[in-house]
């Protein structure tokens, strides 16, 4: 088909009626993370995740296949995110992980099938494109809150001219005022990691990670919101929120190359 034959006006048509994909610490976030990790890997999970994925940069490519099978496989649906309640201490996995179905679990869960050796290898890949993601969404404060909001989800933000979702504002915009080129950020962010954060950061455990976000979220996000389902939201909004995004991201990359060096061995 000769895209110059179709009218202007059918063309944009077509493009406005493609629903634009809901992403989780949008594909940005998580090609920075999957960067970030695979610079850190030791040569025999290297090996072991190129054999699995078909290459050691599919790490990358592959970073938001979980996204992507969302509404084909929609049990996966909320393996993305915890809802912690906002005013709670922590993580309670009988309180907020009902059969599995959280962030925290579905890590645990991809780990041991990714230690299996026995596992047949489509069931590794897949449990392996599932912790390149996983790790990194519950680095993403808004996926480890509820505030009977859906993390954020349902609180609608102007900034500018631009209407949004506050949730969508932490999974894509903030990463976005980063850079827009995410290998240029990963690099940046690699260079900027000091060897006792590196050693900080790959303690604790996955249940410890979703705190650390938790508390983001409710000490440094909602204050501003002060029970607010609407609100406008400062013009350099994203921006200002670089540092906290910085090192979640960064955490992010460590603890995924721990986990898998800790696990292809
Ligand atoms: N849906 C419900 N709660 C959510 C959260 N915390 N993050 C993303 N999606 C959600
Ligand atoms: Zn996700
Ligand atoms: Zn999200």
């Amino acid at each position: 088909m000769n895209f110059r034959q179709i009218p202007g006006s059918l063309l944009l048509m077509a493009l406005l009626a493609v629903p634009a994909p809901a992403l989780a610490w949008g594909a940005e976030g998580h090609e920075i993370v999957a960067t970030l990790a695979l610079r850190e890997l030791t040569p025999a999970a290297r090996g072991q995740v190129a054999r699995l994925l078909g290459g050691e940069t599919m790490m990358i490519h592959d970073a938001n296949w979980a996204d992507e099978i969302k509404d084909r496989r929609r049990e996966t649906g909320a393996w993305h995110y915890v809802d912690i309640p906002l005013n709670a201490p922590g993580y309670d996995r009988r309180r907020d992980c009902l059969r599995g179905d959280c962030v925290v679990a579905q890590v645990e869960y991809d780990m041991r099938l990714l230690t299996d050796r026995r596992a047949n290898g489509r069931a590794r890949a897949e449990a392996l494109r599932f912790l390149i993601h996983f790790v990194a969404d519950m680095h993403q404060p808004l996926h480890a809150v509820d505030a009977g909001d859906r993390g954020g989800n349902d609180v609608q933000v102007a900034i500018g001219r631009q209407r949004a979702n506050l949730h969508k504002v932490w999974d894509a915009d903030v990463v976005e005022a980063l850079g827009i080129e995410a290998g240029a950020v990963a690099n940046g962010l690699a260079r900027s990691v000091t060897p006792e954060q590196r050693k900080a950061w790959a303690r604790g455990t996955p249940a410890i990670w979703v705190n650390e976000a938790h508390v983001i979220a409710r000490d440094h996000v909602y204050p501003l919101l002060d029970g607010r389902r609407r609100l406008r939201l400062p013009r350099d909004y994203a921006e200002r929120q670089s540092a906290i995004t910085r090192t979640q991201l960064a955490k992010a990359g460590v603890r995924l190359a721990v986990l898998l060096n800790n696990t292809l061995r």
